[in-house]
């Protein structure tokens, strides 16, 4: 099994690619930490992983709240070797698109939730002996997009950079950070515009595959960033967008 014997926190696991990467982790022989605002959605995909699984209620903005899922983690499992920092709201529902509160509660979710995930997760890695981050970008993080409100552009751009920042600053901690990007998925629960057909279709056109992503596709990615497979990749990125941005 590719990951047996590690630990890891996926936020954002109740619901999409983190719930699919929350079920690989454990195949793969993880005991994983579902966390997320969604308690009831949680539960569910605990009872469908089993005893490898838990779930701890988490709102990645709020600070004194990662500090006590991470010290419950290894309280629970007694260490903490992987953080998926994946939960995420998209900025295709604003109808104001240049909202200042919606720019501050997409960055607070997007790119303030990562960056206090590491902050807490690193010490318990480096208690560990090490460990890898990886942290859910999008395409939108490195090209702009019709429709969305600039801040999750800018978001997922600040989740691309502080990866690398963490890749070059905690190499010595034996903790690799790698993003993944992915492009065209299934909607999240927080699309507007972009859940629409019309919109899917035209997007899909310039899309070199055609097709939308699956969410295992995106979490194959994961798992070989979490994995030792991946022991030499650091501050690295994986486009997972059937070629969206290779044109
Ligand atoms: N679906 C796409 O098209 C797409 C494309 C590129 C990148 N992404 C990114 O992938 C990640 C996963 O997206 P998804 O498609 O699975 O979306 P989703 O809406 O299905 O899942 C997102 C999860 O994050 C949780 N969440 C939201 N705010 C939270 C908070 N404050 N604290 C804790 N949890 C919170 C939600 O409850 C939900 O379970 C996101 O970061 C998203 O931006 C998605």
């Amino acid at each position: 099994m590719r990951l047996a014997g590690k630990v890891a926190i996926i936020t954002g696991a109740a619901s999409g690619m983190g719930a699919a990467t929350a079920r690989m982790f454990a195949r793969e022989g993880a005991k994983v930490v579902i966390a997320d605002v969604l308690a009831h959605e949680g539960a569910e995909v605990v009872a469908s992983i089993g005893a490898a699984a838990r779930f701890e209620q988490l709102d990645v903005t709020d600070e004194p709240n990662w500090e006590a899922v991470v010290a419950s983690t290894v309280r629970h499992f007694g260490r903490l070797d992987i953080l998926v920092n994946n939960a995420g709201v998209s900025g295709s529902a604003e109808q104001d698109l240049y909202s200042t509160a919606a720019w501050n509660r997409i960055m607070a979710i997007n790119a303030t939730g990562p960056f206090l995930g590491m902050k807490y997760a690193i010490p318990a890695m480096v208690q560990s002996g090490g460990g890898a981050i990886v942290n859910l970008s999008s395409i939108a993080g490195i090209i702009g997009s019709e429709g969305i409100h600039m801040a999750y552009n800018a978001s997922k751009a600040a989740v691309r950079l502080m990866t690398k920042s963490v890749a070059v600053q905690h190499a010595k901690d034996n903790i690799r950070a790698n993003s993944v990007h992915p492009g065209i998925m299934p909607a999240m629960r927080t699309s507007g515009r972009t859940a629409e057909p019309a919109v899917r279709e035209k997007r899909m056109g310039v899309i070199p595959m055609r097709r939308p992503g699956e969410v295992d596709e995106v979490a194959y990615a994961i798992l070989f960033l979490a994995s030792d497979e991946s022991s030499y990749v650091t501050g690295s990125e994986i486009h997972v967008d059937g070629g969206a941005i290779a044109i």
